[in-house]
């Protein structure tokens, strides 16, 4: 879809062709063509039935709201789903004047200008890609924010930080190569982003979540998000948006539980009765020690994130499993101790493990009725395996 095609979407025969084409979702995609051709010409037909596929999609991003609004596929893909840029939001607005002015320096379709407009900030957004621009503009409207929201083509460079309450930048993390894991290779370049939050009053940027630390500015709080447990985005906060207190936390969504770095160092113990395996933003944020804290544990080896214990804790902040058994790993070994068991069904999970899991389901040859978790970790630098009983409804 290219800007005129999408200019006609918004005009009052390219929403009748949305609308129709969004009541023929899940129709024969031909017989669905066939039928939207009959009124309206080949570029609208298809312009309608791939926005109304995208709204479809965009459905497990942003809810209901997707029926209405615009999406283009790379700007649907790196949107911020509503409930991340939720907390976000709420948190900015938490952190200082209640209705801030703040500049959108890479907004993408609006996940996240969206939810700051929501919020009760006044957005001024740019994006150098003018179909994107013009995308995160009719979504505000379409949400009803426009009058909170302006949308220009300009390039984050040559925005002035200074004239706002707050920055936020979400820069883009995909080269022509595809993802891309380096910050120094993001858009615009990390060296611009950096600048603009050093002109911030208060700044937020979002990054990705294995962001080397060293990448991380002096003063800046750190903050690992998970939705639903998996790790989303790491965003980092510096001026009235940082929290003094701490420089790495970590927050599950959407239950908004936090976790701030004590320096709590956890004790390396032996196997107890159960093993918790701590939620990725815990791990990323470093606060494995003060996970182990909450639940009274140990770790199992002092560099890999798995913490032993002998009570049931019930915790947001990690899973637990009833050990079984642990042993050295060894194929036969472990082949021996399932078929004993009359283990046909495994579940495997690795941390630190070379282990190639389908190959060792193969090898394994599993044969019975029964199921179980098999964790393959080092402890204390030795290939180890740990069988677990089926996961408890923590
Ligand atoms: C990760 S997306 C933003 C997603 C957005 N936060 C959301 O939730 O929908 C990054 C956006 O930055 C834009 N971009 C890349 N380089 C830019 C630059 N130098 N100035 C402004 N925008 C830029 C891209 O076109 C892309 O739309």
């Amino acid at each position: 879809m290219d800007l005129d095609a999408f200019t006609e979407l918004l005009t009052p025969r390219g929403r009748r062709a949305l609308a129709e084409a969004g009541e023929l979702a899940g129709a024969d995609p031909v017989a669905a063509a066939t039928r939207l051709r009959r009124t309206y010409d080949a570029a609208l037909t298809s312009a309608a039935l791939t926005q109304a596929g995208l709204r479809e999609r965009a459905t497990a991003k942003f809810g209901e709201d997707a029926r209405v609004m615009y999406f283009t596929p790379h700007g649907l893909e790196q949107a911020t789903r509503t409930e991340v840029a939720g907390h976000r939001a709420a948190r900015l607005i938490a952190a200082g004047a209640p209705e801030p002015r703040v500049v959108d320096v890479c907004c993408g379709i609006g996940g996240d200008l969206l939810a700051l407009a929501r919020a009760g900030c006044t957005v001024e957004a740019v994006d150098t890609d003018p179909l994107t621009a013009a995308v995160a503009g009719a979504n505000a409207e379409a949400l009803g924010l426009g009058d909170r929201v302006t949308v220009r083509v300009a390039d984050a460079a040559g925005v002035e930080p200074e004239r706002y309450d707050v920055l936020f930048a979400d820069p883009a993390r995909r080269t022509s190569r595809g993802r891309t894991f380096d910050p120094m290779a993001y858009s615009p370049p990390w060296p611009v982003v950096l600048d603009l939050v050093s002109r911030a009053r208060t700044a937020c940027l979002k990054v990705a979540p294995g962001i080397p630390y060293t990448f991380i500015p002096e003063g800046a709080e750190a903050e690992w998000v998970s939705f639903k447990g998996e790790v989303k985005e790491a965003a980092l906060w510096t001026g009235h948006g940082a929290r003094r207190k701490a420089d790495r936390r970590a927050t599950l969504l959407p239950g908004g539980h936090t976790l701030t770095a004590t320096g709590v160092q956890a004790a390396v113990g032996p196997a107890g009765r159960y093993v918790y395996e701590p939620d990725g933003a815990a791990i990323r944020a470093h606060l494995v020690g003060e996970v182990a804290e909450l639940v009274g544990g140990r770790l199992l080896d002092p560099m890999i994130a798995y913490i032993t214990g002998d009570d049931p804790v019930d915790t947001p902040w990690a899973t637990r499993y009833e050990i079984d058994d642990v042993l050295p790993f060894s194929l036969k070994k472990l082949r021996a101790v399932l078929r004993e068991r009359k283990i046909g069904n495994v579940t495997i999970k690795k941390r630190a493990s070379a282990v190639d899991i389908e190959r060792l389901r193969s090898d394994l040859r599993l044969n019975g009725d029964r199921a179980a978790l098999i964790i393959l970790t080092r402890i204390l630098d030795k290939p180890s395996v740990i069988i677990c009983n089926q996961p408890s409804p923590s």
